[in-house]
């Protein structure tokens, strides 16, 4: 079976397990797990931040930074096809009680300067105020799109000039910034807060880093313990992540295997696919008469597997545990599928 559901598929290397068995560990709760420390640090680095935070999960990092920038009762601007949005459970509502408004990103997920003006709320005695705007990059359900670090620029200060705070969903962000050949920290320059996720292109078991000034991430550790992410000897899992930051190359290598596998799957009658900037490969099946659901089922009979992203959208994801031989393999099977 080619399993290309996700990039958080991947099983850890021997190095990573072998790093997991040796890592220096201490009560990172007290801020005694030197491989949590070297990894914040080294984090923090990347993004071009004062400080970083070891968070379990991505999502995680996302609901702390939006508990920590607003205040109970805001609204939050998110993009209507963002994963904050669409896949953390309303979040937001249930974790810092904030009111959610969508803007529409368009075909890249990205608002403009204008868009985030007009969706932007001034506080006063009726209505809230807008307490947060989060972004997102590579952005998933668009496709894995990488949006350039100028757009992220200009969103966050139309933001910023209205006095609101700007988080990115960074999840992916190494990708975005492997297929713009910039430095990720360039991808960070004027956001607030990003996070992005060790487990997946860059191929750890566990874990995503929050980072932002040193002041927000002392409010974020603080929030970390508060929605029970306080975690005790887990350089375990952080040792492996520090040999995931420097995997944030390797990651063209997914990008060409998408550009493969895309070229291939346009090939095939009633497929319409569009053209992938990084390890995301969304495929219409609305032409051949299935459903994503249909078409999937069919495909994993074949031997691929991929998600359903929307009733004629199919995903399928590449990663380090398949190469080119692999895709090409997966090609020959949705054909024989279809
Ligand atoms: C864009 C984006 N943000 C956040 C997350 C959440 O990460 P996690 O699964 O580690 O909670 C994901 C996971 O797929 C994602 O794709």
């Amino acid at each position: 079976m080619i399993d290309l559901r996700s990039d958080t598929v991947t099983t850890p290397s021997d190095e990573m397990r072998e790093a997991a068995r040796d890592a220096d560990v201490g009560d990172d709760v007290y801020g005694e797990d030197p491989s949590v420390n070297e990894l914040e640090a080294r984090a923090a680095d990347l993004v071009g931040m004062e400080d970083a935070l070891y968070v379990p999960t991505g999502t995680m990092g996302n609901q702390i930074a939006a508990r920590v920038h607003t205040e109970r009762g805001q609204e939050a601007l998110v993009e209507r096809k963002s994963h904050v949005f669409k896949y953390e459970l309303g979040g937001f509502a249930q974790h810092s009680e904030l009111q959610v408004r969508t803007l529409d990103g368009g075909e890249r997920g990205i608002p403009t300067p204008e868009q985030v003006r007009a969706g932007y709320v001034e506080e006063d005695v009726h209505r809230p105020g807008t307490g947060i705007l989060t972004l997102e990059n590579t952005h998933n359900s668009r496709g894995g799109v990488a949006i350039a670090p100028e757009q992220i620029d200009a969103a966050a200060d139309a933001a910023h000039d209205l006095g609101v705070p700007v988080h990115l969903d960074g999840a992916r962000v190494c990708n975005a910034a492997v297929a713009r050949d910039v430095p990720v920290s360039r991808m960070t320059e004027q956001v607030d807060s990003v996070m992005f996720c060790l487990s997946k292109g860059l191929g750890a078991p566990v874990g995503s880093m929050l980072a932002g000034s040193e002041e927000f991430v002392e409010r974020a550790r603080r929030t970390r313990k508060l929605f029970g992410g306080g975690m005790r000897q887990v350089g375990m899992v952080a040792a492996p992540g520090l040999l995931a930051l420097d995997n944030v190359d390797r990651l063209a290598d997914d990008h060409d295997n998408a550009a493969t596998l895309a070229e291939e799957l346009a090939g095939v009658e009633g497929l319409d696919v569009q053209p992938p900037e990084t390890n995301i490969v969304l495929v219409n099946t609305e032409d051949a008469g299935l459903t994503a659901d249909e078409f999937l089922d069919a495909c994993e009979d074949a031997g691929v597997r991929g998600t359903q992203f929307d009733t004629h959208v199919a995903r399928f994801c590449t990663h380090w545990d398949v190469d080119r031989a692999d895709v090409e393999t997966a090609a020959e099977h949705v054909r024989d599928a279809l």
